[in-house]
């Protein structure tokens, strides 16, 4: 039988960041509140030339070569911070990267959990159709607010990957186990730029949710933890991903217990320094574990467990291919992070004040912008992007 699953990734956050330690003295907060009670150190700063479809541009970007972009037939782009309550984000994505005009294009929303329903939903259209191949993207920019609680659990970015057979990453497998429940942990109203949440209940219903899909995964397929190599987690703060991973090390023997705090401390070094990405949270930790990992290996299984608030959840497991690291773009993340220009609490709050809000038209600073996709201003009340 082809094999189907993830060929590529890559990954895309804006040029600026913040640090944990000064935002945490800003807030009279103890800074080892954020460094280890929540579990980061630095976190994307979003400057208004950014938004969900240049950040999603400028990810795919870096690995769709010539060939790929003929043979996609359908783009998904996952995000829960959208630029148009009609348009689909996708649809930009299609003209600014030069895909396929006879692709397919579509946003999905449900919270942080859409780019894993477009995933799969990718999964399952390129097994009927082994010589085409999916763009999915998930992109977005976490807000909460300046001085609010989960402000330091914001950050921003997009994660793309390229899904088709015979992939160079991993096989995603058919042994999804899901849940949903009508809840209000976290929600964004319409006419709202910042996310509503019940930040203490909202960990609880991630963990509760994690360990009812695990179970019900359990049980279904027979499988146990002496299965997996590493388990990654959506990370909202890398510290949700400890509690949840604390819930089943139980169940492991001392030796796999130690080698996997190894692999999660591995899963968690990027998005410690990105923050919140919502829907690409998951793949950034996959993109991070695989990439600090010291001793995964080829059909090495891989658990990963989706959130999104309101709520969804999903446990599903990847295998390992031969060439895996081959399909990552090749110290992408590590130039990316060492390029990144620091900034003062005082300019972020400034910055964050500037997102794009209201129907002016107006033009921004792209050039001091260094990405190749950035957003140029407004016109019409439409959205004017340019390739740098
Ligand atoms: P808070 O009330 O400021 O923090 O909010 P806290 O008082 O609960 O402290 C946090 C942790 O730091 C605690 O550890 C403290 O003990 C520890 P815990 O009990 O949790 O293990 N702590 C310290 N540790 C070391 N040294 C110290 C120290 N002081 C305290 N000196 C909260 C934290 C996460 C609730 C807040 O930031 C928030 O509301 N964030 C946003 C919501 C969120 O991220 N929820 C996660 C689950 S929901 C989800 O994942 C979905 C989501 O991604 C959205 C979507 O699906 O679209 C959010």
């Amino acid at each position: 039988m082809t094999i189907i699953g993830i060929d590529k990734m890559s990954f895309f956050s804006p040029h600026q960041y913040i640090d944990m330690v000064e935002l945490a003295n800003a807030r009279g907060e103890e800074p080892n509140k954020y460094l280890i009670g929540i579990g980061q150190t630095e976190q994307a700063v979003i400057p208004a030339t950014q938004d969900v479809v240049t950040m999603a541009a400028n990810a795919a970007d870096e690995m769709l070569t010539a060939s790929d972009r003929k043979k996609i037939t359908m783009i998904l782009f996952a995000t829960e911070s959208g630029i148009d309550n009609s348009k689909s984000g996708a649809v930009y994505l299609q003209r600014l990267l030069g895909i396929n005009p006879y692709a397919r294009t579509i946003e999905l929303k449900q919270a942080c959990y859409a780019g894993t329903f477009a995933l799969m939903q990718a999964r399952d259209y390129v097994t009927l159709h082994p010589d085409e191949k999916v763009l999915v993207v998930a992109s977005d920019i976490a807000r909460y607010g300046l001085q609010t609680s989960g402000e330091v659990t914001q950050g921003g970015g997009a994660v793309a990957m390229l899904v088709a057979a015979n992939p160079m990453i991993a096989e995603i497998n058919q042994d999804s186990q899901f849940l949903s429940r009508d809840i209000m942990d976290f929600w964004r109203p319409v006419y709202a730029d910042t996310a509503r949440v019940d930040g203490k209940y909202s960990s609880n219903v991630y963990q509760d949710f994690f360990k009812t899909v695990w179970t019900r995964y359990k049980a279904k397929t027979g499988r146990d933890i002496a299965d997996f190599k590493a388990l990654a987690f959506h990370l909202p703060f890398t510290k949700m991903g400890l509690k949840a991973l604390r819930d089943v090390l139980p169940e492991a023997t001392d030796e796999q217990q130690v080698a996997l705090m190894d692999e999660f401390e591995a899963s968690r070094v990027y998005n410690k320094r990105i923050g919140n990405l919502y829907t690409g949270s998951l793949y950034l930790s996959l993109y991070s574990l695989l990439d600090n990992s010291q001793s995964l290996k080829a059909g090495d299984r891989i658990g990963m467990f989706s959130y999104g608030s309101g709520a969804e959840g999903e446990f599903y497991s990847l295998t390992l291919r031969p060439h895996f690291s081959a399909g990552l773009v090749t110290g992408q993340i590590d130039t990316l992070l060492a390029n990144r220009q620091y900034v003062t609490i005082a300019d972020y709050e400034k910055i964050f004040n500037s997102q794009l809000k209201g129907a002016a038209d107006r033009e921004f600073d792209f050039k001091s912008d260094p990405a190749k996709f950035v957003l140029h201003g407004l016109k019409n009340e439409q959205r004017q992007y340019i390739c740098n």
